[in-house]
């Protein structure tokens, strides 16, 4: 059987655009996945190693009050799973002896943030300072975790 030129050409072009949102979909999973090329730090601010060694270091290097320690993998290992919008929010809001934004209220969530990155990745974590994304996920978190603590009360 012969099919006329024209017929074909418009299966083939009908094809293509079917595929074209599939193609796009796959694009985005890939750019907004963890190692993703769109990842842009929020910039502004001290570095999360300038804020471990100012503030963090005084509790965390050897561990005051049961602080995880700097560079201890097994301390850290669970609280890196619990994630790092989860964990960071946790620890700016503060967590028993932990005191909230470190005891340093002068501190930006994203100053924070880096420095919780900063130690996670010493620990063995692949935690990137914080870009808009993560800032919001850690807000979030944080809004959650004062409902806990308000309903306590
Ligand atoms: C005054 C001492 C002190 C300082 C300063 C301090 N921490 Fe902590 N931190 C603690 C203690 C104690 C804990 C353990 C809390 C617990 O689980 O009982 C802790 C726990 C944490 C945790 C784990 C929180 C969780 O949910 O278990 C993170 C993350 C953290 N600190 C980050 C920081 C960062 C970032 C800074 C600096 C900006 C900082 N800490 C400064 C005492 C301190």
């Amino acid at each position: 059987m012969k099919q006329e030129p024209s017929k074909v050409k418009a299966k083939h072009s009908i094809r293509a655009l079917a595929l074209a949102p599939v193609v796009l979909a796959l694009g985005a999973c890939v750019s907004g996945g963890p190692s993703g090329s769109d990842h842009v730090p929020v910039a502004g601010g001290k570095s999360g190693e300038a804020v471990y060694q100012q503030v963090c270091r005084a509790c965390h290097e050897t561990g005051v009050a049961k602080a995880p320690k700097f560079g201890d993998r097994e301390a850290w290992e669970g609280l890196i799973e619990e994630g790092q919008d989860v964990l960071t929010a946790h620890a700016w809001v503060g967590v028993r002896g932990m005191p909230p934004r470190g005891g340093d209220p002068s501190l930006t969530l994203a100053e924070f943030s880096r420095a919780t990155a900063f130690m996670a990745r010493a620990a063995g974590g692949d935690w990137r300072d914080p870009d808009t994304r993560m800032l919001e996920r850690i807000r979030h978190e944080e809004k959650k975790r004062l409902k806990e603590i308000e309903k306590k009360k």
